[in-house]
C-alpha cells in the first residue's frame, strides 16, 4: 500500500509553512514601551494622534488605502458599527452571503435588520453579484458583500448594483488584510469596509477590528458610534447618540504596529507561493485553483480556496480525500469557511420578527461547501516554494493512487 490512510509512510515529516502569529524584540519593546507609558487606552494620550492605535490607524490606511479608519474591538462589532452609522435598521433587508462566518450575518440582525441570504458564485465562493440582485425587495437597504478567504465578489457589479438600487455596501474584509480590486484595497471601495484581527487572521493582535470610509461624515459616525456616542472636536461629556464602547487598547494598537511592518512581505510570500500551488495544480486533475481575475490586482488571503472535482477524482468522496490529506500530514479544510451560514440553530430556530429561514435554499453554496470547495491556511504560504513543492507531491500522490482511495472505509 501506497498511501499513508491505508498503512504506507506519509509524505510530510516536517512543518510546513510558519507558526503563527509570527512576532519578536519588536513587540516585547513596543509592549514595554506601553506598559511604561502609563497609557493603556487610546484616550490617555496627551496628543491622541500619538497614541498607539492612532498611529496604526495611519499605518492601516496607507496600507490597505482609503482615507478614514477607527480602531475597534473586533470585527463583528465593526459591523455592527458600520451599519449604525448608515442608518440600517428595524424593517430593513440586508443582504449576505450564504457562505461566510456567521458574525457577518448576526452583526446584521444585532442591529435589528434582517440578514438575507444570497448564493455565491460556486468558482469564487463569494457573493453573486446576478444572485444579489434578484434578492432585491424595495425593504432592501445594503449588503455586507464579504471577501471570503481574501478573493473579492466581483465588485465593479457589486457596485453598479448598489448604485442602481442605492444600496449602502459594507465590505466585510476579515479575510482580506492586502486583497486589492483594480489597484484599490478592499474594504475602500463600497461604504465601509470593516476588518478582524482575531488570532488566526493574516494581521493580528490576538483580538480587534477596524472600519475604513472614504467619507469624512461617516467617518465621524463610525467614531461617535465605537466611543459610546461622543463626537470628534465635541466636549468629553457630551453624547450625541445610544453606543456602546468598542475602543481598542493601547496595547493591541503596539502589537498591531509591529504586525503591520510584516505586512508588506507577507502579503507578497503567501501571493507568490499561492500562484506556485495553482500552477502545480494545473497538472492535477480533479484539483483546480480559482481562476484568477486580472482585477484582482493584489490577493491577500487568510485561507486559500480551492477546487475538489470529485468527478475527475475517480469519484472519491471529498471526505475521504480529507482524510487522506491528513494522513499523509498535510491539514486540508473544507472550504468556503464551512457550511451554510442559515443552517445554524440562531437563524433555523429565529423567531419574532425574522423570516423562517428553514425555507431558505442557495442550492451553490449548498453543494459547493458540502461537495467541492477546500481550503488552505494563510501559515502554510509563509515558507519557502519547496512546501508548496511538497503539498503538490502529497496531491499527486492521492490523485495517482485513486484506486487504493477507493478501498478506504467512508
Ligand atoms: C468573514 C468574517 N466576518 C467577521 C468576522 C468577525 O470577526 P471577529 O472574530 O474579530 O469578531 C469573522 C471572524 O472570523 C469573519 O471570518
Amino acid at each position: 500500500m501506497n498511501l499513508a490512510i491505508l498503512g504506507g509512510s506519509k509524505l510530510v515529516t516536517r512543518p510546513l509553512g510558519k507558526t503563527w502569529p509570527i512576532w519578536d524584540e519588536r513587540e516585547e519593546k513596543a509592549l514595554l514601551e506601553t506598559l511604561h507609558s502609563g497609557i493603556w487606552w487610546r484616550g490617555g494620550a496627551k496628543d491622541l494622534a500619538k497614541g498607539q492605535v492612532a498611529r496604526f490607524e495611519d499605518g492601516f490606511v496607507e496600507f490597505q488605502g482609503g482615507k478614514h479608519c477607527v480602531c475597534v474591538t473586533n470585527g463583528t462589532q465593526a459591523i455592527e458599527a458600520a451599519l449604525k452609522a448608515l442608518g440600517i435598521g428595524r424593517g430593513d433587508e440586508v443582504l449576505v452571503p450564504a457562505l461566510t462566518f456567521v458574525a457577518s450575518a448576526t452583526a446584521i440582525a444585532l442591529v435589528n435588520a434582517t440578514p438575507v441570504f444570497v448564493d455565491v458564485d460556486p468558482e469564487t465562493y463569494a457573493i453573486s453579484a446576478d444572485a444579489m440582485e434578484a434578492a432585491i425587495t424595495p425593504n432592501t437597504r445594503a449588503a455586507v458583500v464579504v471577501h471570503i478567504g481574501g478573493y473579492p465578489p466581483d465588485m465593479d457589479r457589486v457596485l453598479e448594483i448598489a448604485k442602481k438600487h442605492d444600496l449602502k455596501i459594507v465590505e466585510d474584509c476579515a479575510h482580506a488584510h492586502g486583497t486589492q480590486w483594480r489597484g484599490k484595497g478592499a474594504g475602500t471601495l463600497g461604504d465601509f469596509g470593516t476588518f478582524s484581527f482575531q488570532m488566526g487572521k493574516a494581521l493580528t493582535a490576538g483580538e480587534g477590528g477596524a472600519i475604513l470610509t472614504g467619507d469624512d461624515t461617516l467617518a465621524e459616525l463610525a467614531y461617535s458610534y465605537h466611543h459610546i456616542g461622543r463626537m470628534p472636536g465635541r466636549p468629553f461629556y457630551e453624547f450625541h447618540r445610544l453606543a456602546s464602547n468598542l475602543r481598542m487598547t493601547e496595547w493591541q494598537g503596539a502589537i498591531l504596529r509591529c504586525q503591520l511592518e510584516r505586512m508588506p512581505e507577507q502579503t507578497g510570500r503567501r501571493e507568490k507561493n499561492a500562484a506556485h500551488l495553482a500552477q502545480g495544480l494545473r497538472d492535477i486533475p480533479g484539483l483546480d485553483a480559482i481562476e484568477r481575475d486580472p482585477r484582482v490586482t493584489r490577493w491577500g488571503f487568510y485561507f486559500w480556496d480551492f477546487h475538489y472535482r470529485k468527478e475527475e477524482f475517480g469519484d472519491i468522496p471529498r471526505s475521504v480525500f480529507l482524510k487522506a490529506v491528513a494522513a499523509e500530514g498535510l491539514s486540508v479544510s473544507v472550504g468556503a469557511h464551512g457550511g451554510c451560514i442559515y443552517k445554524n440553530p440562531v437563524f433555523q430556530n429565529a423567531t419574532g420578527e425574522m423570516p423562517d429561514y428553514t425555507k431558505v435554499h442557495c442550492p451553490d453554496a449548498e453543494r459547493v461547501s458540502t461537495e467541492q470547495a477546500l481550503s488552505l491556511t494563510h501559515k502554510l504560504f509563509l515558507g519557502e516554494t519547496d512546501d508548496m513543492d511538497l503539498m503538490l507531491e502529497v496531491f499527486r500522490k492521492l490523485r495517482d493512487n485513486v484506486d487504493e482511495l477507493r478501498t478506504v472505509e467512508v
